[in-house]
């Protein structure tokens, strides 16, 4: 039986980890493979590569190895005591083959068993991801484009092939997809599907109100949480709405982007669109204040030091909150004081009215952009119900397994 698993870095001694066995088949794209299964590692999998002969051609079985944590096997006559040859693929969560060759997509329509990858992949019930990559005229061949017709409709998730630059001097499509994409298409198939026909709205990023034209005051917000939260639903099966305050990070794919700038532009989208939700969680970072009456023109130096006065902006939270219904409403607190964190979040829990407060402490060199993060989670009442560190897509979906809990005790 396949075991159970969540999303978890590679360091959580507590969970299990998904297993995905990655087929490497022998195009001269496999190096770029190589950062695929790194990046399936740190984002918690536990990656077990079975190289095609060919495949070895073009990549080391000990950079694999180191790559992968795992011993690399590549013949169905090892480890016959343990019947490896079908238990690799009995035990997968999920298959990737990347780069997928011709030879293999058609091997794998056609339902040979004469390799390890491709005994473990006749063995297997998981989902199965393929990634070709291959000259273009291989890739518009007749019988490639009937086997890869033949491998979809039988359920299998193609990514790619991408158009772009090939081995050699020409160009077209048949280049393998960006390893990201690989990635993110290998963790969309290994989430939970818990979310499926839920509407999910979230805010992320930082306003920035005028001061002048060309001036403003903002925060460090990079909205890299948002997105990782926007993501996890997005993979969970949610219907995302994304209200995006200046990213500095790349815009997510598979759910509709609303662009904003300041509060009063992120108010007006999060009032307009929560009315068709289920779940808000509004983890962007918005100003407090903004300027009283921003020049229509850059101020000059010339001028003098300026006096700006400051109003303060609403509360959206506190405003979503207070009409939510039965939706199920998430904000986030970033607090610089340690000392007072847990008591703060209480009190701001209770205070905006919110399900559940996301806190996490933040500083110069903490908290911002794409890098680990400690958070705790307070419920209505301010009750500390999880703390969770980690990557943030780690800590993302360890806060939608609370939000997915919550709405089903709401329903
Ligand atoms: C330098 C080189 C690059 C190759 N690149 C590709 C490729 O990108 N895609 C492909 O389908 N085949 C490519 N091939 C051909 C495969 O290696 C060959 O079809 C092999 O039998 C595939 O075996 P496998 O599918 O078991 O790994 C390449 C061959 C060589 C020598």
């Amino acid at each position: 039986m396949r075991a159970s698993w969540s999303l978890t870095p590679p360091t959580n001694v507590t969970g299990l980890h998904p297993r995905v066995v990655v087929g490497l088949t022998g195009g001269i794209a496999a190096y770029k493979v190589v950062s695929v299964i790194r990046s399936l590692v740190e984002r918690g999998c536990d990656v077990h590569v079975i190289p095609t002969e060919s495949a070895l051609n073009f990549v080391g079985r000990a950079t694999l190895e180191a790559v992968s944590r795992n011993p690399v096997h590549d013949s169905v006559f090892d480890g016959v005591s343990e019947v490896r040859h079908v238990a690799m693929g009995q035990s997968a969560d999920a298959i990737l083959i990347a780069p997928a060759t011709a030879n293999s997509l058609s091997a794998i329509a056609e339902g040979r068993a004469d390799s390890l990858l491709l005994t473990s992949v006749l063995a297997s019930t998981a989902p199965i991801v393929v990634a070709p990559a291959m000259h273009t005229e291989m890739w518009e061949q007749e019988s490639t484009q009937a086997n890869v017709a033949t491998l979809v409709s039988r359920g299998v998730h193609l990514v790619g092939p991408a158009s772009g630059r090939l081995t050699g001097n020409d160009s077209g499509v048949g280049r393998l997809a960006e390893p990201d994409d690989i990635v993110e298409a290998v963790l969309a198939v290994l989430a939970p599907k818990d979310f499926v026909g839920v509407r999910v709205l979230i805010t992320a990023g930082g306003t920035r109100e005028p001061i002048d034209p060309v001036r403003f005051i903002g925060n460090r917000s990079t909205g890299a949480m948002g997105v990782a939260l926007a993501e996890a639903a997005r993979d969970r099966g949610a219907d995302v709405t994304l209200i995006a305050a200046h990213l500095e990070v790349p815009t997510p794919r598979g759910m509709r982007v609303i662009d904003v700038g300041t509060a009063a532009e992120l108010r007006d989208a999060v009032l307009r669109e929560f009315v068709s939700t289920d779940v808000f969680i509004s983890s962007a970072a918005v100003s407090d204040y903004r300027v009283a009456s921003p020049s229509p023109v850059k101020l000059k130096k010339s001028s003098g030091v300026p006096t700006l006065e400051l109003v303060e902006n609403p509360d959206v939270l506190a405003e979503a909150a207070a009409g939510k219904g039965d939706r199920v409403v998430v904000g986030f607190a970033a607090e610089t004081d340690s000392g007072n964190f847990e008591a703060e979040l209480a009190r701001k829990a209770v205070a905006k009215g919110v399900d559940l407060l996301v806190g996490n402490l933040v500083g110069e060199s903490q908290g911002f952009g794409n890098v680990p993060t400690d958070i705790v989670l307070v419920n209505s009442e301010g009750v500390r119900v999880d703390e969770v560190s980690g990557s943030k897509a780690h800590v993302a979906g360890r806060i939608l397994d609370r939000v997915s809990r919550q709405k089903d005790s709401a329903r």
